[in-house]
């Protein structure tokens, strides 16, 4: 893959209409962006669970040597987001506890957003570990931009029949559905080898898609210091924003931004199956099984 050096010393590995990709340390190509230009910033390091990565890195240091790298590139991410700009952090529970501490000495906190996400083994002795931290601070009093995706009821896959009662609250609810909440249960982990851009690690598109949609506009600029396949990137790329991306190891998100027609493809769906208080698919089966909800208008006759 042809690679450019910038004046700055950066090697520039791919540019796009909105934005750019570096190889190199995330510290280095922050500290060439201007101070208070970045919108958003998504987070998603190493955990330092001792695992290999293609870039080669140590993960597996010693609890307070990872906690002080993590501040040097935190302390970039606070100086680079203009006021009112987001940062969402994502790790473990464990890390993000002690992360928080650092940054509501910095930013203001919003949310810590607990996402149901269960990738793991149960652990002999310990509860089992199935969420992992999103967490959310803003540079200032109050974000710049806020609005949230509301999300679809949640139906049987086999009727479609709403799985909460919601008594003699369906005429009044929301028909652009239900409010986002700090628990986040409908994002899965990427298994499908279709989906898959490298061997591990890549968080699902839903997850970026939701974030920057909560975040930014089009047009705003984002900025993922630990960019891996490059799942940020594509998000940004396919909803109009700016990007500003980098990872020691550049090449997967170079790749996938080569060719985005599975992430184009699915994004579409995503966008279909959001602020809406039925999905395409749960109105088809409630139609078919003759259910109707106060507010819902009969689909259109396909004929
Ligand atoms: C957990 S992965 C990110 C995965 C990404 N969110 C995705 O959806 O594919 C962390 C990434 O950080 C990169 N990385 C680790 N240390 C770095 C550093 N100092 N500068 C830039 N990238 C780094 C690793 O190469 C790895 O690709």
């Amino acid at each position: 893959m042809e690679m450019a050096r910038t004046k700055a010393g950066l090697n520039l590995l791919k540019t796009t209409g909105l934005g750019r990709l570096y190889e190199g340390d995330c510290l280095d190509v922050m500290r060439s962006v201007e101070s208070g230009s970045v919108d958003l910033i998504f987070a998603d390091p190493p955990f330092n669970l001792g695992k290999t990565y293609a870039s080669g890195i140590d993960d597996a240091m010693d609890g307070a040597r990872y906690l002080d790298w993590c501040e040097s590139w935190l302390s970039e991410c606070v100086r680079l987001l203009r006021d009112g700009g987001s940062l969402f952090l994502w790790n473990l529970p464990k890390w993000n506890l002690a992360m928080g501490g650092y940054l509501m000495r910095h930013l203001t906190f919003r949310h810590s957003i607990a996402v149901d996400f269960k990738c793991g083994m149960p652990v002999r002795g310990r509860l089992y570990p199935a969420h992992y931290s999103l967490l959310y601070f803003v540079k200032g009093p109050r974000p710049a931009i806020f609005h949230p995706d509301r999300l679809p009821l949640q139906c049987c896959r086999h009727c479609g029949g709403e799985v909460h009662d919601y008594g003699g609250k369906k005429s009044v609810m929301n028909p652009s559905g239900v409010s986002l909440s700090d628990v986040w249960t409908d994002i899965s982990p990427v298994r499908h080898a279709k989906f898959k851009n490298r061997e591990a690690n890549a968080l699902p598109l839903k997850l970026l898609d939701r974030v920057l949609s909560m975040g930014t506009d089009p047009g705003s600029v984002v900025l993922d210091p630990f960019g891996g396949s490059g799942t940020t990137y594509v998000a940004a790329e396919l909803t109009g924003r700016r990007w500003i991306g980098m990872d020691l190891h550049a090449a997967d998100a170079a790749r996938r931004l080569s060719d985005m027609a599975v992430d184009r493809k699915l994004m579409s769906n995503l966008t279909n199956e959001k602020n809406t208080l039925f999905t395409d698919r749960d109105a088809r089966k409630r139609e078919k099984a003759g259910m109707i909800w106060p507010t819902e208008k009969a689909l259109p006759n396909p004929n």
